[in-house]
Formats: C-alpha cells, sequence, structure tokens
C-alpha cells in the first residue's frame, strides 16, 4: 500500500523524504492559553529531531500564531480543528480555510466527533469544509467513527463506510481520520484486529468512491492512544498514524507515540 498525500504542496513540511512515514498528529482540543501552548510546541519541536515520521499540532485558535512563531520553518506541521466552508461572509464566530493558511496552517481537522455531536455537524457539511481546506491548500483530516451503540448493533463498517463517502469530497487527497467515538479520552481501544478489519473497509470505501486516487489517502487510527499501546496500533497494516487527542498535551507522551511510529 502506497501512503502519501496525492497533491503534495509545497509549503507542505510533510512531503517528499516523509512522503512514506506514518504521521503522528496532536489534537489540543480546546486546551493550552497561548504560553502553555508555545512552551508545548518548543518541547515537541525540539525531539522531532531524529523521528522516522511525520509530526502536526492542531491547537485551538487563539494559540495558532504563538505557536506557528515555534514552528516555523521546523518540520512540525501546524494545523487547526475547524473551518468553515465559505472563502469570507457574514459567518460571526468562524473562520475561513483561508484564514487558516494565512496564519500559517498546513492543515485542518474537519468533522471531529466531537463537532458533530456538540455542534450537529452532518457529513455533507464536513464534505463542504473538506473542500474548502482543500482549495485553500490545506491538508484536510476528515474524521469518522462509530459509537458504541452502533459497533454493539453490528453497523460500524457500514456507518462509518457511509461516513466516508459522504464526508470526502470529490479529488480528494487529505488524511481520514478513523476515531471510534466510545475510544475517545475513555482509555478503551479497538482491538487490533478491529482496527485493521475497519482500516481495510475504509481503504475499499475510498477506492469505491475516489477510483484509483483513494489508494493514497492516508487512514490514521485515534482514539485513547497512549505510549504503551501506540506501537501495537502503528503496526496495523494500512494504518497510516495517529490522531492523539489527551496525550498529545505531554510533549514526552506526545513523542513516545511518534517514537513507536513504523519505518517508512
Ligand atoms: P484521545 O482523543 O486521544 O484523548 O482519545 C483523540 C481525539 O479525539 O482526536
Amino acid at each position: 500500500m502506497v501512503l502519501f498525500f496525492k497533491k503534495e504542496l509545497p509549503s507542505n513540511p510533510l512531503s517528499l523524504r516523509r512522503k512514506m512515514q506514518q504521521l503522528i498528529a496532536g489534537n489540543w482540543k480546546m486546551n493550552l492559553l497561548r504560553g502553555p501552548a508555545a512552551a508545548l510546541a518548543r518541547d515537541v519541536a525540539a525531539g522531532a529531531a531524529g523521528l522516522h515520521c511525520g509530526l502536526a499540532v492542531f491547537p485551538t485558535f487563539t494559540a495558532l500564531a504563538a505557536v506557528q512563531a515555534v514552528l516555523r520553518g521546523g518540520p512540525v506541521m501546524l494545523g487547526a480543528q475547524d473551518c468553515h466552508v465559505a472563502v469570507s461572509g457574514a459567518f460571526t464566530g468562524d473562520v475561513a480555510a483561508v484564514m487558516l493558511a494565512d496564519a500559517g496552517c498546513g492543515a485542518v481537522i474537519v468533522g471531529h466527533s466531537e463537532r458533530r455531536q456538540c455542534h450537529g455537524e452532518t457529513s455533507a457539511g464536513v464534505q463542504g469544509k473538506a473542500a474548502a481546506a482543500a482549495a485553500a491548500g490545506l491538508l484536510a483530516v476528515v474524521c469518522v467513527g462509530e459509537t458504541e451503540a452502533e459497533r454493539d448493533a453490528g453497523h460500524a463498517e457500514r456507518l462509518v463506510c457511509r461516513q466516508v463517502a459522504e464526508s470526502v469530497p470529490a479529488g480528494f487527497s487529505g488524511v481520514v481520520a478513523y476515531e471510534p467515538i466510545w475510544a475517545i479520552g475513555t482509555g478503551r481501544t479497538p482491538t487490533q484486529q478491529d482496527v485493521a478489519a475497519m482500516h481495510g473497509a475504509i481503504r475499499a470505501a475510498l477506492l469505491r468512491h475516489l477510483g484509483p486516487d483513494g489508494a493514497g489517502v492516508r487512514i490514521l487510527y485515534g482514539g485513547s492512544v497512549n505510549p504503551e499501546n501506540a506501537a501495537g496500533l502503528l503496526a496495523v497494516p494500512d494504518v497510516g498514524g495517529a490522531l492523539v487527542g489527551g496525550a498529545s498535551l505531554d510533549a514526552q507522551k506526545f513523542l513516545a507515540i511518534a517514537a513507536a511510529a513504523q519505518r517508512g
């Protein structure tokens, strides 16, 4: 399986040399004021040398400038946690993808389950955001995942594949993150067999949806990834990296997860 970003952008630090490597992404969620965010970014950047994976961090909007000042010119990519579908306009409180690019971001998370659940985001809306992100030159990280009830009922693969088909725009060259909702922040993770089965199903859905281009879309696993379980999860076939929440707020833990990444 070839893992690479189909349309590499010159500004994308996860390019060429790193295209076969796994991506370890830290979703900082609504945590950290500017000072602690910059300090965490400094520690992550200091530990990046010698790792054989790509690194990205996703601070909250208000910390983007402070973190960008730390990461500028280095190997750690900066991303945001959401964007609006429009380029500009009367959308109070929202941030356009092109504004994130202007602020130094190379990536943006869209459709995280916390936004789907707390803000009523739909897959159709997420698809629009992913397209807007790509148009702004950002790497879109499209999140999908099932609830525990959906898994228990045996519907997980069908529902997640439907989310993929409805959330991923045509011509997509970004990243999909599989995050079972019941694994987020709970300390529980699916078995490696379950992750392998779901990533295989997502890959098949991407190929159906995008044609051959579906082979080049990286699929991350997310949900309670920590230094203890990272090596096992990252060794699962077609796991292209990890989207890390809680453990990404601790530089040592985040770097330990990154050290467990597979060699490209
Ligand atoms: P977690 O969060 O690692 O704290 O489970 C993952 C995420 O929500 O992206």
